[in-house]
C-alpha cells in the first residue's frame, strides 16, 4: 500500500453507471460511452493494487440488462471480448486473479470460452482479486445459494453466505455507484448488509483513480458500528 493511502478497505464494489448519458451529452452513440467505460475499468483495475485493495468487484452486466436492445447487448459482449484479448496479459502479469460472479454460462459459447481461459490463466495469482459481475443479479445469487445450502442442511445466514458467488472473498467494505443514481439495482444485496455506500454524480467514463481515492477517503472517515455502540 502506498504511503498516505487510506487503510482498512479490503473489498470495494462499483456499479459502473452512466455510459449512455456520457455519450448522449456528447451526441455520440451509446456504444462510444461503453467503449470509454472500458477505459475507466482499465484505470481502476490498474489502480486497485496501488490502493492496496484485496478485491474489486465490478458490475458489468446485470440479469436485467438483457432487456436492452439486442444491438446494445451485442456491443457490450464485443467490448468484453476485446477487453479480455487486449488486457489479459497485462493483468495476469500484474498478479490479478480474475473471477466471475453471476451465471455467465448464459453468454455465447465463444464468450464463455474466452472467460474460462482468462479465469484459468490467472487462477494461481495472489494479487488483487477482480470479480466481474456478468449476468449477475443478487436475487438470483441468493436463490441459487439458498438452494445449495438447503441441499446440505439447515438454512442460516452462514450457510447461505458460504454458497454465495463471493463466498471466499473478503467482506464488502464499500459500494460505489456512479452517475447520480441512488439505488443498488440488484447488486450484492446480501453483501451490502454492512457495507458503506458511496454515490457520486461522476459518469462512469469520467471516473478516475482520484475519484476512487476520494471515495476511499470518505470511507476512512466513517464509523462502522455493525449494530453495536
Ligand atoms: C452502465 O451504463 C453500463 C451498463 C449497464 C452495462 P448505462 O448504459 O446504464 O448508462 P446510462 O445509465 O444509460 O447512462
Ligand atoms: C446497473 O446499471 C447495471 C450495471 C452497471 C451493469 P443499470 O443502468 O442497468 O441500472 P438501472 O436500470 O438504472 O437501475
Ligand atoms: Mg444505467
Amino acid at each position: 500500500m502506498g504511503a498516505g493511502e487510506p487503510v482498512g478497505v479490503r473489498h470495494v464494489a462499483i456499479i459502473m453507471d452512466g455510459n449512455g448519458r456520457w455519450a448522449k451529452k456528447r451526441l455520440l452513440p451509446r456504444a462510444m460511452g461503453h467503449q470509454r467505460g472500458v477505459e475507466a475499468v482499465r484505470r481502476v483495475v490498474r489502480g486497485a493494487r496501488e490502493l492496496g485493495l484485496e478485491a474489486l468487484t465490478l458490475y458489468a452486466f446485470s440479469t436485467e440488462n438483457w432487456r436492452r436492445p439486442e444491438e446494445e447487448v451485442s456491443d457490450l459482449m464485443g467490448l468484453m471480448k476485446r477487453f479480455i484479448l487486449s488486457d489479459l496479459d497485462e493483468f495476469a502479469q500484474a498478479g490479478v486473479r480474475l473471477r466471475i460472479i453471476g451465471d455467465y454460462s448464459a453468454f455465447k459459447p465463444d464468450v464463455v470460452e474466452l472467460i474460462d481461459g482468462a479465469i484459468a490463466r490467472t487462477a494461481s495469482n495472489t494479487g488483487t482479486t477482480l470479480a466481474v459481475a456478468l449476468n449477475y443479479g443478487a436475487q438470483d445469487e441468493i436463490a441459487r445459494a439458498a438452494t445449495k445450502a438447503a441441499a446440505k442442511g439447515p438454512i442460516t445466514p452462514e450457510t447461505i453466505s458460504a454458497e454465495l458467488d463471493t463466498a471466499d472473498m473478503p467482506p464488502l467494505d464499500l459500494m460505489i455507484r456512479t452517475s447520480g443514481e441512488v439505488r443498488l439495482s440488484n447488486f450484492l444485496l446480501w453483501q451490502c448488509a454492512y457495507a458503506e455506500l458511496y454515490f457520486t454524480d461522476v459518469l462512469w467514463p469520467d471516473f478516475t483513480l482520484d475519484h476512487l481515492r476520494e471515495a476511499l477517503q470518505c470511507f476512512s472517515g466513517r464509523e462502522r458500528r455493525y449494530g453495536g455502540r
